[in-house]
This record gives C-alpha cells, structure tokens and sequence, in this order.
C-alpha cells in the first residue's frame, strides 16, 4: 500500500554537480544547499569525500561543509569510499561533521573496479572500518549499491547479485541502503525484483529508491516503489547530474518531478514546489542551461 509521506534526499549538490565539467565554486554549492533547506528538504547529501584526482569536482568537499549553515531537522550526508574520506570528513569540528556517511558499493564487480579501484569483496574490507568508524562517532551509515538492474559494463544484473550486496552491507553494519538504478535501464519489474531482493535484509524503512532518469523511466519506477511501500527516494534538483564513470548516464530524476508527482498523489513530503523549483533555477542559470524538469519547465512557462 502506498506510504502517505515520503522522505526526499536532494542529492544534487553530490551526485548533479560530481559530473560538471565546469568547476562550480564552493560558494554556488553552499548558496544551492541553502536554498533547498528553505524549500523545505530534510535530508541533502552535500559532497564527497573521494580522491579529487578521480572527481575533480568535489575536491572542495571541506569547505562546502564548513560553509554550510545548518538548519535544525536537516540532516547533511557525504560520501565517503574509505577510511581516508571518513578522516577528512570528521577532521573538522564536530558541529560540521556529516550526520551520515554514505559508502558506496556496486552489484557488479566490473563497475566496482571503475568507480572504486577494486572488487566488491575487497570494497566491503574497505567499508568495514569505515562503518565501525562512523557509528563509534555516532554518524549515521547509508549504503548506495549502484548497478542494482543494470551496468554499463556488464549489462543486465541479476537481482540476486543485489540481494548478495545488501547482505554484505547488513553484516558490516550498514544501516540503510539505496538500491541504485545508476544507469536508469531499469523498468517497474525489474526495479521491484532489485527491490525485493533487498527487502530480504534491510526492511521496508531502510531502504530506498535512487532512479537515474536516461530512459525517463525513473517516475514509473518510483510509483513502482512506493506500490511497494518503499517512502525513502533520491532525487536531484533540476535533474542534475550522472555518475562520471557510467558514460552517457543523465542525472537523477528531478526533484521538482518527483515532488509534482506526490503532490498530485495527496503524499506528504514537507517540500515547497515552488521554493524548490527556484534553487533549480539558482542552479541551472549558474551552470546556463534549462532546469532539466518537465514539471519546472511547465510551471515556469505559465
Ligand atoms: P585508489 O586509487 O584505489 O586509492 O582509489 P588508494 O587508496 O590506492 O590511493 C590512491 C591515491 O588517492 C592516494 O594519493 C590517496 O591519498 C588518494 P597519492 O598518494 O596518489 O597522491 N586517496 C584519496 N584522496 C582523497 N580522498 C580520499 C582518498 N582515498 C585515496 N577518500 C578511491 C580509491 C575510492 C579513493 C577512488 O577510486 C575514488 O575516489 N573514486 C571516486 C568514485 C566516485 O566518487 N564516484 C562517484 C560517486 S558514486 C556514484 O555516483 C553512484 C551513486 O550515485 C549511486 C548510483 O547512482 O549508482 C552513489
Ligand atoms: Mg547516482
């Protein structure tokens, strides 16, 4: 049955801006978080902490989170691969350490070699003290598993190479995961499958929905989710972004979409259309182009 309120993590300024040619300064990225607390978001994944060698982009990850003003009932997450992200993100004070850390993991071992540099198993003894790290300075712990329907490199994915992956996650303490469609191959079937497969380690609250939108068909698979009762999704302002090694993929679906879609449903998620279709534009005219949203697109036309 579907949830009557969802949990929107905006995960733009992470996942969008990661695959910007254009180096954005830690400013524009600040003012962007800025601006999708106040449309009302509760959860926003700000950075990475990841070699700047492999993704330029987020080599300002530091001062983007000192930089940040935090607002009560915000949580701030970042991704961190492995013990030295993890000690950058907390070599800080703690009033600007991350509420949540995000490793990272794939259902297919040849998109772990190209995004992390090493194979799953090998990525889980890499998460493992991360994991132990985090939890003993009370960060929270969310686990993407990318790949979950399909990989660039490999094709189809079977979902119980996801359901093997969540299991790992689950035995290193892992405490939520998303089940990624990093590519946006995937169809309502097989995104359920990848889904259920999940569902056999983590419940129903723990896991949730990052559909990228290459094939446009991220909606229907978010409406597959939540038939499902999934509540927790991923979404990025203005559609931003793609993951720098999975060639061709577009962002995630967009935000704004995302929340027109549960408006129309009568599904609470505290977020302010219209306040969020502005930092859309904040960042869409910095990076000049149009806010890749239908529903920003069609609003802002009337
Ligand atoms: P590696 O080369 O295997 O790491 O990279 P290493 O431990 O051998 O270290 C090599 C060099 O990197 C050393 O520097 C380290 O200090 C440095 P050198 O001595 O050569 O100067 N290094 C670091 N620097 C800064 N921060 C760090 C760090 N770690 C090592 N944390 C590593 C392994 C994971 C670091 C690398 O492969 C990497 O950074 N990959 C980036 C992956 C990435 O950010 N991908 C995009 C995010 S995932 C995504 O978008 C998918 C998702 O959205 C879900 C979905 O849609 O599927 C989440
Ligand atoms: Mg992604």
């Amino acid at each position: 049955s579907l949830p009557l309120r969802v949990k929107l993590v905006d995960v733009g300024p992470r996942d969008g801006l990661q695959n910007e040619k254009q180096m954005v300064p830690a400013a524009v990225k600040i003012e962007l978080v800025q601006r999708l607390q106040n449309a009302g978001l509760k959860e926003i994944e700000v950075t990475s902490f990841v070699s700047p060698k492999w993704v330029p982009q987020m080599a300002d990850a530091s001062e983007v989170m000192r930089g940040i003003r935090r607002q009560s009932g915000v949580r701030y997450s970042v991704l961190t691969p492995n013990m030295k992200g993890f000690e950058a993100a907390i070599a800080a004070p703690r009033a600007e350490w991350p509420d949540e850390i995000v490793v990272f993991g794939a259902a297919s071992e040849a998109f772990s070699q190209r995004n992390i540099n090493c194979s799953i198993a090998e990525s889980i003894e890499r998460f493992r003290p991360v994991v132990e790290a985090a939890r003993a300075h009370g960060i929270d712990v969310r686990g993407a598993m990318s790949c979950t329907v399909g990989c660039p490199y490999e094709g189809e994915i079977a979902p119980e190479r996801v359901g093997m992956l969540a299991g790992l996650m689950k035995g290193i303490g892992v405490q939520r995961v998303d089940v990624a469609d990093t590519i946006g191959v995937g169809t309502p079937r097989k995104v359920r499958r990848a889904m259920e497969a999940t569902l056999q380690h983590y419940d129903i609250d723990h896991v949730s929905g990052h559909f990228h939108d290459t094939y446009g068909q991220a909606l229907a698979n978010t409406l597959a989710s939540l038939e499902m009762g999934v509540w927790n999704f991923q979404s990025s302002v203005a559609g931003l972004g793609g993951c720098p090694y999975a060639k061709g993929a577009t962002g995630n679906v967009a935000s704004e979409d995302v929340v027109y879609l549960l408006d129309g449903m009568g599904i609470e998620t505290g977020i302010d259309l219209d306040k969020l279709i502005d930092a859309g534009q904040f960042i869409s005219d910095h990076l000049q182009r149009k806010p890749n949203s239908r529903a920003a697109t069609a609003i802002l036309a009337k």
